[in-house]
């Protein structure tokens, strides 16, 4: 059940002269190799990467007493510790998941109310039974201002509705094993907890008990995700990088920003994979948007990552896609085998422009769809490169998390900076503090306030 990836289509000789040539990659092949190295020799400081191969039976044991007590787990988190478990669901579930009754679900229902919006936070308390659901609060540092703001408001109504020695069978936290505060709430209040190892960082976190969780309490194999991201991991240790396509699209990736293609469109054809391309979106800016490089040297790098979905965004975006400015890479996802198919029946054999229709299925027009517009893409000379998922089930979800993680981890060696880091997330988060009258970020405030002065 592997991956394919095609990248025929970043090729000059068949795209011209925005693609790139057979020798300008066979130059870079050291440097891809180089960067395999790399990512190799820092192994031991980057937990995400042995994350397949972890004991799961803590968390299926705690997902399995929380489904016995629950009918709808809510996840509390952000970025990284929201946007995986998002995309898991959507990917692996029935697109109606939560309206469907109990007997065809897996699981509880799930909602992941991932900002600190007022009225998208009381309007789910409307609709929340409190005695049957958990909530699953996620923080890697245990203070993010968003998270723990929701932990506080949804806690206060448990409290209220159910009573205060109810709350740890309502609560289940995710968080660093020894530090943050709500590590130290967890211990004080006795709440059950799941590690978020210190060497995992929020955005690679998903194959660890942040989207392991909660997808296991939704009913996924979260086992066989490991599998999957296990064949990533093997492929991705071959150092040939012809051979190791997460460094080969990383180094496509960055040869094409160097061409001026600095906008990374990623537009899967299937709505299964909508949201794996918003958290592709976070894996790539976060990681890859960097003021310095390694040396401290200021390069402000970073390419921008830019979700769609085929065919909806036909309508909206591709014609920017096809003739705007050349400053753009497409990822096109294909799923060659969907769950269900949806016939379309001899409706109108009589009318011309609809005849076509006759007799053939959604999962046809998609294809065709998806196809049709990869061919205008590069008839219209703009590079792309095509993954083709055999399905979307467990295995190829955790092999393209893992893959597209590794691409990241190449891609930052080939910039030469840290894809590890996050300053300006942080200084976001200083600023919030400050903003907000936290305890010892008194300074920054007064120099906001000033600068609001001048
Ligand atoms: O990738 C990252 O580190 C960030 O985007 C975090 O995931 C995000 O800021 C949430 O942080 P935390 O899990 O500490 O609440």
């Amino acid at each position: 059940q592997a991956i394919r990836f095609d990248y025929n289509n970043v090729m000059a000789d068949v795209i011209g002269e925005h693609g790139l040539t057979e020798a300008e990659i066979e130059a870079a092949l050291p440097h891809a190799a180089a960067a395999i190295e790399a990512v190799y020799a820092q192994r031991a400081d980057l937990g995400w990467m042995d994350l397949p191969y972890q004991d799961t039976s803590e968390i299926i044991a705690q997902a399995q007493a929380v489904r016995a007590r629950a009918d709808t787990l809510v996840v509390l988190g952000i970025g990284g510790s929201a946007l995986g478990p998002i995309a898991t669901q959507t990917a692996l579930q029935h697109p109606f998941y939560n309206n469907l009754p109990r007997e065809l679900r897996r699981g509880p229902t799930l909602f992941v109310p991932d900002n600190v919006d007022p009225e998208l936070n009381a309007g789910l308390l409307d609709v929340l039974d409190l005695e049957r659901t958990v909530f699953n609060v996620i923080t890697k540092s245990g203070t993010t201002a968003e998270t723990m703001a929701s932990f506080i408001y949804f806690r206060e109504a448990l409290a209220k509705r159910l009573g205060k020695d109810k709350l740890v069978d309502h609560l289940v936290l995710t968080t660093d094993p020894k530090k943050g505060a709500l590590r130290q709430i967890a211990d004080r209040e006795g709440y059950p907890t799941l590690p978020l190892p210190a060497s995992v960082g929020g955005r690679f976190s998903e194959l660890c008990a942040v989207g392991l969780f909660p997808a296991a309490v939704t009913g996924i194999d979260i086992d066989e995700l490991l599998a999957g991201a296990a064949y990533a991991d093997k492929r991705s240790q071959e150092r040939d990088p012809r051979k190791n396509p997460a460094a080969m699209c990383a180094l496509i990736q960055f040869l094409l920003d160097k061409k001026g293609k600095n906008m990374v469109v990623m537009m899967p054809y299937a709505q299964r994979l909508r949201d794996v391309a918003d958290w592709f979106r976070q894996l790539w800016a976060e990681s890859l948007g960097k003021r310095v490089d390694r040396a401290g040297n200021v390069v402000n790098v970073g390419p921008t990552p830019i979700k769609s979905l085929g065919a909806t965004d036909q309508h909206s975006q591709v014609q920017l896609y096809a003739e705007g400015p050349f400053d753009k890479l497409m990822h096109f996802l294909f799923v060659e085998q969907f769950q269900v198919e949806a016939p379309l029946s001899n409706a109108y054999p009589d009318i011309n422009e609809l005849s076509y229709l006759d007799g053939k299925s959604f999962s046809q027009l998609l294809k065709a769809e998806g196809e049709a517009t990869q061919l205008a893409i590069a008839e219209a000379g703009r590079p792309s490169i095509a993954h083709y998922f055999p399905a979307v089930n467990a295995f190829t979800l955790g092999q393209f998390y893992y893959m597209l993680e590794m691409q990241t981890a190449f891609a930052g060696e080939l910039y030469n900076i840290n894809a590890f880091d996050q300053p300006g997330v942080e200084a976001g988060k200083i600023a919030t503090y400050a903003l907000m009258g936290r305890e010892g970020y008194d300074a920054r405030r007064h120099e906001i306030e000033q600068a609001r002065g001048r």
